[in-house]
């Protein structure tokens, strides 16, 4: 457990370099189960979900060797291929379900402890069980295990995805790779990610057309080959240091990220009244110029406002002229934090799914509260640099799960915040 201690800090002015994206390198890593041959990643950041995501690899036989100087991941072949992924693994991210369907491709078996809930919501994994059955493989989930089994194979299908989960279309677009035949994923993801991860999986050979669009088809082939990947930069990163220039009123330098992934948070900060150009060598957020005011937003799927920015741009909005209006579509509990940000001055008003956040800039004072998950984290860690005083955010271990050295790269633009172990 980790403690921070935030201290209201000027204006944030500067350069920061983006890590590579959690959400891409994770299905990545999980794809390297397709191949018997040694696969090199590059960009990894180091984060605690990345390192979980190694130990389910080397769980089930996989060595897998990390040089975090050079950002590099090698996965190299181990003796067996095992099929079970222990519980204590599964229960610490979420994201573990991403091995089932490479697994159960692969060995033909796969069993996983249920990640269940968390608290941003229920998170079933109906959708990756529908369609990995769509592709023939028989699924049982009981007692808090998921059993699934595939003996002759996978055989390619139409999958229709009720919802477009980013984490379903991974799994079956994985699985999809060697089945038999071609699958079609309509109302598939589009998130970037899915881009990266069909990018890694066509150099290892995969056969993947329309990734990045709502219909994805893969046509199976015998066998994958090891590859090596450069992850895209992380655009939730990326909009994080956005947000910290406009809420500190900074200027900053935000490089080695991909603009296009961010259009909806560069046109929301544009509507606050921040300036943001797309400069040569990174995108420059200016907080620093005009007054700013309230805007609305509501998250959607991508290419929409993406969820993983919504507390974060809750923060921004409780410190801007006017009262602003959020809508959380994604996730059903996603406004832990509006509880948090309120205990700091906020007196945000949640009703179901929307939220009313007033704003004012002098409004935020510094308090005793809790990150109770990652970008909630990121979000009150913004909020604490403006709030007059000193805040002390608890449970600050969610935001290493997701952000790469984050105190430090904020303190290198002149934040102040000290960490301690709880
Ligand atoms: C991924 C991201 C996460 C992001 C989310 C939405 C990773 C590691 N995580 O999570 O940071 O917030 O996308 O952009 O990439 N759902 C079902 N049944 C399913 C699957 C999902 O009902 O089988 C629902 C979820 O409960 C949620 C919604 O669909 O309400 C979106 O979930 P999904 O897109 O699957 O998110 P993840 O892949 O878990």
């Amino acid at each position: 457990m980790s403690k921070y201690i935030i201290h209201q800090s000027g204006p944030l002015r500067g350069e920061v370099e983006i890590s590579g994206s959690k959400n891409a390198v994770l299905p990545i890593l999980a794809a390297t189960l397709l191949v018997d041959e040694l696969c090199e990643i590059y960009y990894v950041p180091r984060l605690l979900d990345v390192e979980v995501m190694c130990d389910i690899l080397r769980s089930v036989g996989k060595i897998v060797e990390t040089d975090w100087e050079a950002h590099t991941i090698r996965v190299i072949p181990g003796e067996r291929t095992g099929s079970e992924v222990p519980h204590e693994l599964v229960k610490r991210m979420r994201a573990s379900i991403f091995v089932m369907g490479p697994l159960l491709v692969k060995t033909g078996y796969a069993n996983i402890s249920l990640p269940g809930g968390c608290s941003i919501g229920n998170r079933p994994i109906d959708l990756h069980n529908k369609g990995l059955r769509t592709l023939g493989a028989k699924i049982m989930s009981d007692g808090g295990r998921v059993e699934a089994s595939a003996i002759y194979g996978l055989k390619g299908a139409l999958v229709y995805l009720d919802f477009p989960s980013v984490g379903a279309t991974e799994n079956i677009m994985m699985a999809a790779t060697l089945a038999r035949g071609v699958t079609t994923i309509e109302n598939a993801a589009e998130e970037p990610e899915i881009v990266d991860l069909a990018n890694f999986l066509n150099k290892m050979g995969a056969k993947i057309k329309g990734a990045g669009t709502d219909t994805i088809k893969i046509e199976g082939v015998e066998r994958l080959h090891g590859a090596k990947h450069t992850v895209i930069p992380d655009r939730i990163e990326t909009g994080t240091f956005m947000v910290a220039a406009a809420i500190t009123r900074g200027d900053l330098l935000i490089k080695n990220c991909v603009p296009d992934h961010v259009r909806p948070v560069i046109a929301k900060l544009i509507e606050c009244g921040a300036i943001v150009n797309d400069e040569v060598d990174g995108l420059r957020v200016r907080g620093d110029i005009n007054n700013l005011v309230a805007t609305d937003i509501k998250t959607l799927p991508y290419p929409g406002f993406p969820t993983d920015m919504q507390a974060v741009f809750m923060a921004l909005l409780t410190t801007v002229d006017g009262t602003s209006g959020v809508i959380e579509t994604v996730f059903e509990n996603r406004f832990m934090h509006a509880s948090e940000l309120s205990r700091m001055g906020a007196n945000i008003r949640v009703e179901g799914r929307k939220a009313v956040v007033p704003g004012n800039k002098h409004k935020l004072v510094g308090a005793s509260v809790i990150a109770t998950d990652l970008r909630a984290g990121a979000a009150l860690v913004l909020a604490g640099l403006v709030a007059k005083g000193t805040t002390e955010l608890h449970e600050a271990q969610h935001i290493e799960r997701g952000y790469e050295n984050f105190p430090e790269k904020l303190n290198a633009l002149g934040a102040k915040i000290e960490r301690f172990e709880d």
